[in-house]
């Protein structure tokens, strides 16, 4: 495994994290929870210490999951978990309260079964909540010892840079990937300026780019393919497995060639591979043992999907 120290921080993580949203399975067509355990301990075995997950993952299952594979080896993993995405009566709402802050990181923290979260995430954000209350509320727990690090997810610039003025932030999330590299016009120039460690979600488009797929896969209105991740769409589907089949010819392992892609980037400190088995781990990690040369990354850059 390959590591990279968060600047900003002492922190060394794995420059490939484990992502658990299809831990539990909902919004991914079912998980083996079995299966998703042993997911965790493949990856701790293989180096991989960041483990990144979030109470809306199956409604809290995802952290579950994570909690009892962790059992006896806490100190193994670097936990990044997040708030700010609530579930009520069937609905879901974005709230960064102070309140409703405190209260997910207590239930995070039960379920985790920890005393502390390495890196806490504000999952998204909340345009009713002045971002300084926010903040001042992360503040508040780190000086508790529930959290370690701050991070937010899915800001824009303008609120990431009032976001930083209020407390510092190590680590932002958002999606990158060969697909999707709006991250390059601002955020990614902005957080290697300012020493914020970028963690990408969705480098693999959330399967697409494993090179797996001939036919689009038939997916539920709820499916995070569906919802989510856009090149699942009928005529983008068609124009990325394209795309895909032309790198193929590059001659490496598709899905690894996709996270060494984002991983390589600069500012890039963690590529997040959502894994549902030991043997998605595996797959992935083994992207660590070796580098794309600047004139694969190139060439990469220029691939036409659309
Ligand atoms: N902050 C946010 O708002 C946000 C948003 C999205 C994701 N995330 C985080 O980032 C992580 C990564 O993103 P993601 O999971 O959405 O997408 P992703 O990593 O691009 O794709 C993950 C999916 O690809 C498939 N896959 C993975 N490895 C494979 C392999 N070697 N061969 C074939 N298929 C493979 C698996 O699904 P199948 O087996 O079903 O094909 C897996 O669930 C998430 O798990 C989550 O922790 C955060």
């Amino acid at each position: 495994m390959k590591y990279n120290i968060f600047p900003n921080t002492q922190e060394k993580v794995s420059a490939i994290g484990l992502g658990t949203w299809v831990f539990g399975g909902e919004n991914w067509g079912g998980a083996d929870d079995a299966q998703c355990a042993a997911a965790v301990g493949e990856a701790l075995a293989s180096g991989m210490n960041l483990i990144d997950t979030a109470p809306f993952y199956t409604d809290g299952l995802s952290e579950k999951i994570i909690g009892q594979a962790l059992k006896g080896r806490r100190d193994k993993a670097f936990i990044a978990t997040k708030c700010g995405i609530i579930r009520e009566n069937g609905r879901i709402r974005h709230d960064l309260r102070p309140a409703s802050i405190m209260a997910e990181c207590d239930q995070s923290l039960k379920r985790l079964q920890c005393d502390v979260i390495d890196l806490y995430i504000c999952h998204w954000p909340d345009p009713a909540v002045a971002i300084e209350q926010t903040m001042g509320t992360l503040l508040k727990l780190r000086d508790q010892k529930k959290i370690r690090h701050i991070g937010v997810s899915n800001f824009d610039l303008e609120l990431l840079k009032k976001a930083c003025a209020a407390a510092p932030v190590s680590a932002y999330q958002g999606q990158y990937s060969i697909l999707e590299r709006g991250m390059e016009k601002e955020i990614l120039p902005f957080c290697r300026e300012k020493g914020i460690g970028v963690m990408a979600y969705g480098a693999m488009g959330g399967g697409i780019l494993t090179g797996k797929y001939k036919n689009r896969p038939p997916l539920t209105k709820k499916d995070a393919r569906h919802m989510f991740y856009e090149f699942f769409e009928e005529i983008r589907f068609k124009k990325v497995i394209q795309g895909v089949e032309d790198l193929k010819k590059m001659g490496h392992p598709m899905n690894q060639l996709a996270l060494n892609w984002v991983r390589q980037q600069s500012g890039v400190m963690t590529a997040l591979a959502g894994c549902r088995s030991a043997e998605q781990v595996r797959a992935n990690v083994a992207a660590a043992d070796w580098n794309l040369s600047a004139e694969e990354l190139e060439k990469i850059r220029a691939a036409v999907f659309v």
